[in-house]
């Protein structure tokens, strides 16, 4: 059993982050969202794992690299991003004749893929050709959507569609087995210039392939949008456990609260759950509940709450800050300080003086 995981893109609705950074490589709770996926096939017991790269190759690849992983990892460059059934063409001497779990890298799952696995791998040895994740949504018309019958099979998928057969939204998680490939090889662009993974797997449907379904407890998140990613933040601080290791001067740390090494945190109030990267300074300010301050960083004189502040941003100032999503090595400046909120998706490397 083998992995795909998909980190390419172009991350068009969460610019101006994505002119500098890969989506997948934005942080949530401090951890680039890629390394949820990578953590949970690892996890399932998968050994070999195919990364797809694209437009920032270099920074998926420096940033997978800088860590130990227990897995062999490779890298397989997709030109253009057109689909995700596209994807799995680039990677067909990858996949060879294995069967795999492809696994988009902008989604985050509560509980992992294990138990899915385990679903997929027990209805052998007749296992059905494909068993795709699903889960019940509000909005189905903004994912793939699957129509069950009776015995809960599914009977045809559609991707985004105008009036949805059901609330079923497919997660970006699939098991496959290899002949996917052929499936892939005989459909068509969509409207949207893709190579739709739902349309292939329709192919297998209606040519005769078993395709079951495993629905998803717990919550999952496709990171596409700011506030997705904050909602995933918001989703995933809530299961961090107390751990404070920098210094903390004069202040009041309330709640489940994880501070790094080497960080001074002096005449503030830090309240969890909300997680603080090493080497950042915190003095004369607020941090509200889930939150999450990158390493490098300085918040001075500043509130910020339910937000996302990167590597090594500078925040001076700043009144108060809620709902944003801060690039790394911003600086934000204010000469007076009134108390105003304010909301902010700023790409890296910016400076906004208010
Ligand atoms: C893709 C799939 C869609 C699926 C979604 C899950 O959509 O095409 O079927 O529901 O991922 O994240 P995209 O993110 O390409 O719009």
């Amino acid at each position: 059993m083998k992995a795909l995981i998909l980190s390419g893109g172009h991350g068009t609705r969460l610019r101006p982050l994505t002119y500098s950074q890969q989506k997948q490589l934005i942080p949530v709770a401090n951890k680039p969202i890629l390394f949820y996926a990578i953590e949970d096939v690892i996890e399932a017991g998968v050994k070999e794992i195919g990364i797809i790269v694209g437009p920032n190759k270099e920074q998926v690849i420096e940033t997978v690299g800088s860590k130990d992983w227990n897995a062999k990892i490779e890298f397989i460059y997709q030109g253009e991003p057109k689909g995700l059934a596209h994807a799995i063409l680039v990677a067909e001497e990858f996949l060879g004749n294995d069967k795999f779990v492809m696994y988009l890298g902008d989604n985050i799952l509560k509980n992992g893929i294990v138990e899915h696995m385990e679903k997929f791998k027990a209805l052998s040895p007749n296992s059905p050709n494909s068993l795709i994740l699903l889960t019940e949504v509000e909005n189905p018309q903004q994912f793939g959507v699957a129509e069950l019958d009776k015995n809960g099979r599914v009977k045809r998928l559609v991707e985004k569609p105008r009036i949805p057969p059901s609330n079923y939204a497919l997660v970006g998680i699939y098991f496959f087995e290899p002949v996917i490939i052929e499936a892939c090889k005989n459909i068509k662009p969509s409207w949207r210039n893709e190579l739709e993974i739902t349309d292939a797997i329709q192919w297998l449907i209606e040519n005769g392939y078993r395709v079951e379904a495993s629905i998803v407890k717990g919550w999952w998140k496709d990171t596409g949008k700011p506030e997705d990613i904050l909602e995933a933040n918001r989703l995933v601080l809530d299961e961090v456990n107390h751990n404070v290791k920098g210094e903390i001067a004069n202040s009041e740390v309330r709640g489940r609260v994880v501070i790094n090494e080497d960080t001074i945190i002096r005449n503030s109030i830090v309240k969890g759950p909300c997680i603080i990267g090493e080497e950042t300074t915190i003095e004369n300010s607020y941090i509200g509940p889930y939150t999450s301050v990158g390493r490098g960083c300085r918040i001075l004189s500043s509130e910020i709450e339910d937000s996302i502040v990167m590597d090594y941003a500078e925040i001076v100032n700043a009144g108060r800050i809620v709902d944003s999503l801060i690039g790394r090595n911003v600086k934000i400046m204010k000469s007076d300080s009134l108390p105003k909120s304010r909301r902010f998706v700023i790409g890296d490397t910016s400076q906004v003086w208010l």
